[in-house]
């Protein structure tokens, strides 16, 4: 049974594509087949794991409009078996738009990813910071949510937002939407500060948490510019251990 699972959090640069990059590719390692669909029109995920944007002829943007099929916006990622992208560009911001007005607006993503669920072990969406339809459209089709929190003083700012969003998707279009679980990324020990945020969410939140927490860790940053997951860009770097384990944890939590 193939498992979706929808990365978000409206909040800006919290570490959603960091995450959807290298928790996928080191699901991909661990023998696992995996897909991860790029739903941010910034197309992070998209570079970050070497493809190039300019280069594309079918994205995730052609797809929710019916332009193509599944099959032709599906690419390989270069160096990692298992792994494969529906990449997005710049085009997908205006797809809010086009989807205005069309029936089951909220279902687009979800219709064409139920042809393949069950052909992959992971399905993994990286969200826009921003709760609009696409999101939506992310949530609908996920089985859960998994919510990346930075280590930082106004972590817990819009979580609750987020929150409520989970449980209106979930009371109205998606029954089985879950919140999966809740990871620290960008964890500097040397500052009380991140420690405490850890502390005051394990406290606030009815949430699981995930005990593997992410480093602030360079290699991390440094990776997507030269388009490679941690894994094959520094294997024994401490960001690629932190995303090794999380992987480990989302494959024991069945
Ligand atoms: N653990 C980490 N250590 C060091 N840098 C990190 C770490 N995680 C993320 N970063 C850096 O922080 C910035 C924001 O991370 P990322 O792009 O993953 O966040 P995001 O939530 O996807 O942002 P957006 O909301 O814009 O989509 C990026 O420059 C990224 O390289
Ligand atoms: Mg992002």
């Amino acid at each position: 049974m193939g498992r979706v699972i929808a990365i978000a959090n409206q909040k800006g640069g919290v570490g959603k594509t960091t995450t959807a990059i290298n928790l996928s590719a080191c699901l991909a390692e661990a023998g696992k087949k995996v897909l991860v669909i790029d739903l941010d029109p910034q197309g992070n995920t998209t570079s970050g794991l070497g493809l190039d944007k300019d280069e594309l002829e079918n994205t995730v943007y052609q797809l929710i409009l019916n332009e193509t099929t599944l099959r032709d916006s599906m690419y390989k990622v270069e160096g990692i078996e298992n792994l494969k992208i529906i990449p997005s560009d710049v085009n997908l911001a205006g797809a809010e738009i086009e989807l205005i007005g069309l029936e089951e607006k909220e279902y687009i993503l979800k219709n064409e990813v139920d042809y393949i669920r069950e052909d992959y072990d992971y399905i993994i969406i990286d969200c826009p910071p921003s709760l609009n339809m696409l999101t939506v459209n992310a949530m609908t089709t996920a089985d859960s949510v998994l919510v990346p929190i930075q280590c930082e003083y106004y972590a817990l700012e819009g979580i609750s937002q987020l929150i409520h969003t989970i449980d209106l998707v979930q009371e109205r279009l998606n029954d089985k939407l879950k919140i999966d679980g809740v990871v620290f990324t960008m964890y500097d020990s040397r500052t009380n500060l991140s420690s405490d945020v850890v502390d005051t969410v394990k406290n606030n939140l009815d949430a699981y948490v995930y005990q593997t927490i992410i480093p602030r860790n360079v290699r991390l940053a440094e990776a997507p510019s030269h388009g490679l997951p941690i894994n094959l860009y520094d294997g024994k770097s401490a960001g690629a251990e932190s995303y090794r384990n999380l992987a480990k944890e989302v494959i024991a939590r069945g």
